[in-house]
């Protein structure tokens, strides 16, 4: 049963206001690109329309800005952590010196160790128990050094903190806690760089009624909506959090009306997605600015991961991880039930975006869940 949450303290007369800016802002966005456009093997990620399935699903339109291939990286991430690990070596010098840090789903930790690869630190990442190996051997192709620690996302967050202010390295984390707040706003900010692409390629017909981004700790969906809010204001597109229902701290934040944590195993498939504790300046952000908050069984990730694989009516197949097509696993979570779908403001005339964040991250549970029908046409 999905939960669904418009957001209580949702304001949509609301300006953009300076509070927001200090988080966010276009004009910060505007040097991140600047900056990640100069990177050796930049190139914008492609902007998929889903015809096939809009049409199957009841929508005008259905657009997918696709992660996966993100500098060979395997997720948006990579546009996150690696403009912090850039910015902070812009202040310190010899790069060589610097150590950076961070705790990790996989993703970030990954985006963290490729930049202190590219940018000539040295990075140690610190992995939970439930991180997997194949997501613990692609960090250590780069180069970095690995910490296991016990415990769930959260505890591992914590153990890097206090383990670098011992030795004197750099937490770059894409949460955000107080008195914590300068680099995960610049990974925020770089994530900011695929909304911007999606938005330039759109045509004018094309711009959505209704964005879904995933949530873990809410700096995804943060900064995508930032992006819609501050250049459209109310006019901005409908805007749905999506988590999965075992680790749904922006769901139950909302409901609670303030920063709230969900503790225990947080043991989604969705990994990337298994945060307990939002960001603080995600949290900004998403209180009065997101429309509204779904939470999701994990088997809604199993299904849009495979709608994705086996494409319908000539649409492009999109290789999607676990975590990846959580967007349009909300999607279909509130499609199969119609007073949702009403609430949502979904049907014939929306045209919806969704962000594939990452690629086949965990090939081999990529393919025991999609099928080995569609593992030798994967491209991640
Ligand atoms: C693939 C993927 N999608 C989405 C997210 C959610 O991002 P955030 O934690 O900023 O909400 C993550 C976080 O690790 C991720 O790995």
């Amino acid at each position: 049963m999905t939960a669904y949450l418009p957001n209580p303290r949702a304001d949509r007369g609301l300006a953009y206001g300076d509070g927001e800016r200090q988080v966010l802002s276009l004009a910060a966005g505007d040097r991140a690109c600047a900056e990640i456009e100069s990177w050796p093997g930049y190139a914008p990620t492609p902007l998929v329309r889903l015809v096939g399935l809009a049409g199957e699903l009841g929508l005008a339109a259905l657009l997918v800005k696709d992660e996966g291939a993100r500098f060979g990286v395997g997720s948006f991430k990579a546009l996150g952590g690696a403009y912090a690990v850039r910015r902070l070596l812009a202040q310190k010098e010899p790069a060589a010196e610097v150590v950076v840090t961070c705790a990790t789903d996989g993703n970030h930790g990954r985006a963290v160790a490729w930049a202190a690869r590219t940018f000539g630190c040295r990075a140690i990442i610190y992995l939970h128990e439930r991180v997997s190996r194949a997501r613990e051997e692609a960090i250590a192709a780069y180069g970095a050094l690995i910490m296991r620690s016990g415990g769930n996302y959260d505890d591992s967050v914590r153990r890097c903190a206090e383990d670098a202010a011992r030795n004197g390295w750099r937490v770059v984390s894409d949460t955000a806690w107080p008195g914590y707040e300068d680099i995960p706003r610049d990974v925020m900010q770089g994530y900011t760089v695929m909304v911007r692409e999606a938005t330039a390629e759109m045509r004018a017909t094309e711009r959505p009624t209704h964005v879904l981004a995933q949530g873990g700790v809410g700096g995804l969906a943060a900064a995508v909506l930032s992006h819609f809010w501050e250049s459209l204001g109310a006019e901005r597109p409908f805007f749905i959090v999506v988590e999965p229902d075992k680790a749904d701290c922006l769901y139950r934040s909302a409901e609670a009306g303030e920063r709230v944590a969900v503790g225990g195993e947080l043991d989604t498939v969705m990994a990337g997605l298994a945060c307990g504790e939002p960001s603080t300046l995600a949290w900004r952000i998403l209180e009065r600015g997101a429309d509204c908050f779904v939470s999701i069984a994990d088997d809604w990730a199993l299904k849009a991961m495979r709608r994705l694989a086996e494409p319908a009516g000539g649409d492009a197949r999109i290789v999607a991880g676990e975590s990846g097509g959580a967007g349009l696993a909300g999607l279909l979570a509130i499609l199969s039930e119609p007073a949702l779908a009403r609430r949502a403001g979904l049907g014939s005339r929306s045209r919806v975006l969704v962000f594939n964040t990452e690629g086949a991250t965990d090939p081999g549970l990529y393919d025991s869940i999609v099928g080995s029908s569609s593992s030798s046409r994967r491209r991640t």
